[in-house]
């Protein structure tokens, strides 16, 4: 599919961006623009590198040039929870940013999407944080694993902002366990109290699960880079203890994980579903319009797969 912009670049093109660090692997512009051209906006979404340290400034400087919206990757989802001036229900929910909407105040008071003041200016503005990243998740193990949640035995890999919110999402889908490991221990630690706190039904561990689980997420970064290593310990637990295993890293598009766990006779899947569904989501908030999700799915193909 090529890439077919609305209108060319000029003085009334307005911008949206994802934020992250590292950026260079981000198939999210390819997806975005092409959901935009489709609806005929004369808007860009581009990928931005942006140190955690700087992450601060970069939102100030986005709201200052009235950007339309942003995303935020590793490392912002968690950090950014203290840096919009306010949050919807889905970042307050699940404890995470990945989405922010620019806001105007109109002359009643009235804060509305920033796009819409075309001819008068807001008297303010402000960023709104969202959550759709776990709404993204869930729908994507459906789609893509199969996988019938209620009552799963569940390994998550990561407890930073990602595997927070995939454990919170998965205890809410009424998981039966769920086993969660992360580099820094005291994280997972905090993960599995909140869990607790939340769900009293589900059985949380903070250690690798004894005999099978029904699925295995990474949600660590581990597998971004080639020279990485597998994000679990293989002394601990082996692939042949899982049913299927779901990468939220979706370049490379077959991670080492998913291809030890194709070997091992696991139903894999990578992340490019979770990225298209929170993206659709985020250009909905951004745009107040239905997203074209065909369309965005088949930009995200292209630019992955090359297909
Ligand atoms: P995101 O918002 O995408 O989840 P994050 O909050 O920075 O990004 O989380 C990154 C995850 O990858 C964390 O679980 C992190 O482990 P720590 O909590 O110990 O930092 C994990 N991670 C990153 N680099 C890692 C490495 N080299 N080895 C193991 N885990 C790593």
């Amino acid at each position: 599919m090529s890439e077919l912009f609305a209108s060319p670049i000029n003085a009334s093109t307005r911008y949206c961006a994802v934020y992250g660090h590292p950026i260079k692997h981000s198939a999210s512009p390819a997806m975005q623009n092409a959901g935009l051209a489709a609806l005929g906006l004369n808007w860009r979404y581009l990928a931005l590198e942006v140190r955690p340290e700087e992450l601060r400034p970069a939102l100030l400087g986005a709201k200052a040039m009235q950007f339309v919206g942003l995303n935020l990757t590793v490392p912002h989802k968690l950090l950014a929870m203290d840096m919009v001036d306010v949050l919807d229900e889905s970042a307050k929910h699940w404890g995470a940013v990945n989405t922010v909407r620019f806001e105007g105040r109109d002359k009643s008071g009235t804060w509305l999407p920033l796009h819409q003041f075309t001819e008068t200016p807001p008297d303010k503005i402000r960023s709104q944080g969202f959550n759709t990243d776990a709404d993204a998740i869930t729908r994507s193990l459906r789609e893509d694993l199969g996988v019938e949640l209620r009552g799963a035995r569940v390994l998550v890999l990561g407890a930073g902002g990602a595997g927070r919110v995939a454990a919170l999402k998965l205890a809410a889908e009424n998981v039966g366990e769920l086993f969660l490991i992360n580099r820094t221990p005291s994280k997972a630690g905090s993960v599995a109290a909140e869990v607790r706190r939340r769900h009293l039904d589900v059985k949380v561990h903070v250690e690798y699960p004894r005999g099978e689980v029904d699925l295995t997420i990474n949600a660590t970064s581990l597998g971004l880079a080639v020279e990485d290593p597998l994000p679990l310990d293989a002394k601990q637990f082996s692939l042949r203890q899982t049913q299927a295993v779901y990468d939220m890293i979706y370049r490379p598009s077959e991670t080492p994980l998913l291809r030890a766990a194709k070997v091992a006779g696991c139903r894999i899947a990578n992340g490019l579903g979770m990225l298209l569904y929170q993206g659709a989501k985020a250009q909905e908030i951004w745009s107040g319009q239905p997203a074209p999700v065909e369309i965005m799915r088949a930009a995200l193909k292209k630019n992955v797969y090359g297909l």
